[in-house]
């Protein structure tokens, strides 16, 4: 069982002892909203973007909050002051909550928040030396199936890219839309770094990251950067290629479906992003111990 601590619907439990209701169209259906937040340094990094997107996705599906965001955001603060970390993960979600066997969201009448605190590392030491990457051949689910901006608690489309990546013995794995662009990695957004140049594409089929949108803010004083679409043969002829995420951080691909991406090592621009934004993390961000004389930001 993972270290941390839950706060479930008002009260706050050990990993082990938390629970929701097996009825919970969260589980029976997917039928909920996440996000994926870190903090540094007792900072929790860009918590009113985190809490934006939240409330978008939940009205993309007609999801009542449980409470205001206001207080959504004071429980998150709250369970993250509690687990007694100054470096972690927090897994807010909300789900549609108990309803009967049918799909109907009108038979759930109270919608729940989890607030998760606990830890992640998703590529260890390969943030350093680079990931491998397939393209997978599951697409990623196109808009007019799913707005990409709905944060559901329905991954299998990614998860099922991660586990063709998983067979292959890659790291990861890179989704193309359904018009055979470049989309986004299982659970991140991707760059490529050609001629000087930083690309990325639109997030019209793609979550709209924070970490990416940090990142094209980031390097706008330093490179050229572009949002454009590009196909695989784009991506196989890049001098540098990095995905971005909350979880997985700035981490270079250095090789995809077996082939090298330039010489097959992180490139400048990607190391430089990475430093800059390991600083802009560490120190920025609301503080977990809002009495303590921390301010925020
Ligand atoms: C599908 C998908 N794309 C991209 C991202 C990266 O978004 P962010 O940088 O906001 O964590 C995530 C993670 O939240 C994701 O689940």
């Amino acid at each position: 069982m993972p270290e941390g601590i839950v706060y479930v619907d008002g009260a706050y439990f050990p990993p082990a002892e938390a629970k929701i209701s097996v009825f919970d169209h969260g589980l029976l259906y997917g039928d909920g909203v996440f996000e994926g937040i870190r903090f540094y340094n007792s900072r929790i990094f860009k918590l009113d973007e985190h809490m934006a997107r939240m409330a978008h996705s939940a009205e993309l599906i007609g999801l009542p909050l449980p409470m205001p965001i206001e207080k959504i955001k004071a429980a998150i603060v709250e369970t993250a002051s509690r687990s007694k970390l100054t470096d972690g993960y927090i897994r807010p979600l909300i789900t549609r909550g108990p309803g009967d066997l049918g799909l109907d969201p009108r038979k759930s009448k109270a919608s729940s928040l989890v607030v998760i605190c606990s830890t992640i590392s998703l590529y260890g030491s390969k943030h350093m030396t680079g990931l491998s990457a397939i393209i997978a051949k599951v697409r990623r689910v196109p808009p007019s199936a799913l707005n990409p901006n709905v944060k559901s608690l329905n991954y299998l489309n990614n998860i099922l890219a991660k586990s063709e990546a998983n067979a292959k013995g890659a790291d990861e794995a890179i989704l193309l839309d359904i018009d055979a662009y470049v989309a986004e990695a299982s659970a991140d957004n991707i760059f490529v770094v050609k001629g000087g140049t930083i690309y990325s594409p639109p997030t019209s089929t793609n979550l709209v990251g924070i970490t990416r949108q940090t990142i094209l803010d980031l390097a706008k004083d330093h490179y050229p950067t572009k949002v454009e679409r590009f196909k695989t043969d784009f991506l196989l002829t890049a001098d540098e290629i990095f995905i971005t995420g909350t979880g997985g951080e700035v981490a270079p691909i250095v090789d995809i479906d077996g082939q090298k991406i330039a010489d097959g090592k992180p490139g400048p621009v990607t190391q430089d992003l990475q430093k800059r934004y390991f600083e802009l993390v560490r120190s920025t961000g609301t503080s977990i111990h809002p009495n303590n004389g921390h301010g925020s930001h």
